[in-house]
């Protein structure tokens, strides 16, 4: 985009993109290629020797782009038939364009650190595609579910919590209200926490009871915006507008999932919103994002637990899909490797469909990667600057900073974190709640 900084990169030695490109990514290659070894004879059972065969099949692709990455080979157009195809081909000549290295081809270290970590996902993919019948097998299913697993006693707290508010939601003072709104925010943004990507597919669930940390875990806030949400869902309440929509995109399944549904659940039972719009990925990607699969399997998780306010919330959550009172969207956008701004001319339907919105919440770090393009930003840039002309309704990143990435600080606010703390950035430690309303 011009007028914008570069591209964040694996060029810096050193940097956080570097280091991912070098050591995380690898990591996540050879515990994907574990994955599928370990599950040769679940394939074989579900579709004899053709099931072995594509088991061996994917897994010499993928040892094949493990290799690519360690040698810093160019980066090659896909090659199997799929809605995004072109899409990736298209960017992908156009990354070309901007090469300025000698041979002109992309590379993992020498491309943007966006464009090379979306593709690495996107490969991951086309080696199961390329391998049927296992060619709708999610490679991080497992992590996934066990995430979920690790993260019960959590999973309790919050839904007692929920159930035991929900009863009397109805006689809260505004300000109580508000209250409870800013607990059910917090607690998603501290849900963010637990991606998988980070641990190379470790699992790192939530163990600690989040809502006992919460105020402790405040000073962590950077940037933290949720008054401007509470004036506008406050006075949409107060209007008593007939339909108040909030859209979130949503980042991992599993914890963060769930503190997502609880906060979307609070919100339509404390009359903040009237419908919540979710968007999720159509393909597996960065190891812990959430899509249809996941989505439903954790409802119905959560609506089969022996736990009795578990399950009430699983049967309402349930319900409110049934209604269409939550509406679940994927669109093959969120797997693209492009920045939001580009949003209204690549996918323009989906710009659309978020036009619509009274409030968009934007989960993670990913998605703000995205929002602010993976550029080198001035820390003290204003987000809407950095978001490029990307504004299709009020939106909000809810996100734990694991990227060098940030805008919109107080000057020297940047600098003096980064004297006490100098992997702020990318520690996961901090958050944000970020806004912008103008459109
Ligand atoms: O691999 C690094 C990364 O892209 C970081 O931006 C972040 O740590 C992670 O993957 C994704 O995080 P999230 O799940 O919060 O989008
Ligand atoms: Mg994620």
């Amino acid at each position: 985009m011009a007028g914008s900084p570069e591209s964040l990169s694996g060029q810096d030695v050193g940097s956080f993109a570097y280091i991912t490109i070098k050591d995380r990514t690898p990591q996540i290659l050879t515990k994907v290629i574990d994955t599928l070894h370990r599950h040769k004879s679940e394939f074989f059972e579900k579709h004899g020797e053709e099931g072995t065969e594509a088991g061996k099949k994917a897994i010499s692709l993928l040892s094949k782009l493990r290799n690519e990455l360690q040698t810093d080979k160019p980066i090659v157009p896909l090659v199997e038939k799929f809605a995004d195809t072109d899409i990736w081909n298209q960017y992908l000549e156009y990354q070309q364009g901007l090469m300025k290295e000698s041979d002109g081809k992309p590379r993992w270290f020498y491309s943007p650190w966006l464009f090379v970590e979306c593709y690495m996902y996107r490969r991951i993919h086309e080696a199961i595609i390329q391998s049927p019948p296992i060619d709708d097998f999610d490679v991080f299913q497992e992590l996934k579910e066990q995430n979920f697993f690790e993260s019960q006693e959590s999973i309790m707290t919050l839904c007692t919590y929920l159930q035991e508010l929900m009863k009397t939601v109805e006689q809260l003072g505004e300000d109580q209200l508000k209250n409870e709104f800013f607990k059910f925010l917090q607690i998603s943004l501290w849900g963010n926490k637990c991606d998988l990507s980070r641990s190379g597919g470790e699992t790192s669930s939530q163990k600690n009871n989040l809502m006992s940390s919460l105020e402790d875990l405040k000073p962590f806030i950077l940037v933290n915006d949720m008054e401007h949400l509470w004036s506008l869902l406050g006075s949409c309440k107060k209007r008593e507008k007939s339909s108040v929509r909030v859209d979130i995109v949503l980042d991992n399944s599993g914890f963060e999932l769930t503190t997502d549904l609880v906060l979307a659940s609070f919100l339509l039972s404390s009359k903040l919103a009237t419908e919540i719009h979710f968007y999720g990925k159509r393909i597996p990607w960065f190891v812990s994002d959430t899509t249809v699969h996941d989505f439903n399997w954790l409802i119905d998780q959560v609506k089969h637990s022996n736990h009795k306010w578990v399950s009430k919330s699983g049967v309402d959550w349930e319900n409110y899909v049934k209604m269409g009172r939550w509406v679940y969207h994927d669109h093959i956008f969120w797997t693209l490797p492009h920045e939001y701004c580009t949003m209204s001319q690549v996918a323009p339907d989906l710009y659309a469909e978020l036009q619509k919105s009274d409030l968009i919440l934007f989960k993670g770090d990913l998605n703000y990667r995205k929002l602010a393009g993976d550029r080198k930003w001035a820390f003290t840039i204003p987000f809407h600057q950095a978001l490029n002309g990307f504004h299709p309704a009020p939106l909000c990143s809810i996100r734990t900073l694991k990227a060098e990435i940030q805008v919109g600080l107080q000057p020297g606010q940047g600098e003096e974190l980064a004297a006490s703390e100098p992997n702020w950035l990318t520690n996961g430690n901090y958050g944000i709640f970020q806004f912008d309303g103008s459109l």
